[in-house]
This record gives structure tokens, sequence and C-alpha cells, in this order.
């Protein structure tokens, strides 16, 4: 499969998932939402079409969004997300949304060492996690994919 088409089935893999969230009703009007990973800013944009009375919490380094998809300044947490994640450990998230795999098996390999048990700590028990990278952790329970999700492109999961 080329890069292109790996690509493509990455973003079809993470609509099909946010858009299933939405449609199985699996998140309170009132959850908090993590979009851990703004880059720039397309899958924020969706998360909040699909839920816009709910808060999303982002994170990054930086901001590199467009400016139409820049989550407002309060709800934003810039700096190494393997530092930031924790003050919303224990905090009941509905869902998590994590986009930060880079194809660099080395890179993903160390942010693996601290993202399961990062994601795992935020969210109330029932919540679901979506993410780039698997996140084997006992805790998270995986859940089968919808259609249009293409195994090994996102990965799916409720904290029991
Ligand atoms: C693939 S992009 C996210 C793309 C986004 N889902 C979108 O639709 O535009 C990954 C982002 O995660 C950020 N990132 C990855 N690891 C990080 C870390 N440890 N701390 C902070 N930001 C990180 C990168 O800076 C990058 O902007």
């Amino acid at each position: 499969m080329s890069r292109l088409d790996g690509f493509i089935s990455r973003m079809h893999s993470q609509r099909a998932v946010l858009n299933h969230i939405k449609e199985a009703s699996m998140i309170a009007p009132d959850g908090v939402i993590l979009e851990i990973g703004l880059g720039n800013g397309r899958t924020y944009d969706h998360i909040r079409e699909l839920f816009p009375n709910n808060r999303i919490i982002v994170f990054d380094r930086a901001i590199g969004s467009h400016p139409d998809s820049t989550p407002p300044e309060a709800d934003l947490i810039l700096g190494d997300i393997q530092e930031t994640i924790g003050q919303f450990s224990g905090r009941g998230v509905a869902f998590a949304h994590a986009d930060i795999g880079t194809a660099y098996p080395e890179k993903d390999a160390r942010t693996l060492t601290w993202l399961p048990q990062s994601i795992a700590a935020t969210l109330k028990s029932g919540g679901v996690a979506a993410s780039g990278l698997p996140l084997a952790h006992p805790e998270l329970e995986p859940l089968p994919l919808p259609a249009g999700a293409d195994p090994g492109r996102t990965y799916f999961y409720r904290k029991r």
C-alpha cells in the first residue's frame, strides 16, 4: 500500500470512529473530551462539529492549526503531552482522541511507554478512547471497529 493510500485509510478510519461515537451516543452531553495532538486541527474541527456542546480540551507542543480550527485559549494546553496530560488524571473524561503517532517506530515506541496509562488514568469507567497507536492497558477493553475503519489505522477502547 502506498503512503498516500495509508494516509487516506487513516483519515477514513478516524472519521468512521468519531462518527460512530456520535451515532451510538457514547458521550454524555456534559462529558469532557480530550483531543490529544491538535496538529492542523482537522480532527478537532470534526469533533467539535459532532459534539458542539461538550468541552474539548486540546493538547499539543505548540499551535500549528489552521486559524479556523484553533481552540480557544482556555481549552488549549501547550507543552509535552507526557507531562501536561497528568493534570487530567482522575478527572472522569468521557472521550479521549489521540493522534500522535509518527510512523517512526522508535519514536512511537517511546510514546507507548506513557500514553496508554496516561489515557486510562483520565477516563471515567465507561469512557471511550480512539487512538492511532494501540493502547495496551488492562483497564482499556478493545471495542470492535465500526464499518469504514480499517484495522491497524485506528484503535478503539472502553475503560472497564
Ligand atoms: C498527526 S498530528 C495531529 C493531527 C490532527 N489529528 C489533525 O487532524 O490535524 C500530531 C500532533 O501531535 C503533536 N504531538 C505529538 N507528540 C507530542 C507530545 N509528546 N507532546 C506534545 N505534542 C505532541 C505534534 O506536535 C502534532 O502537532
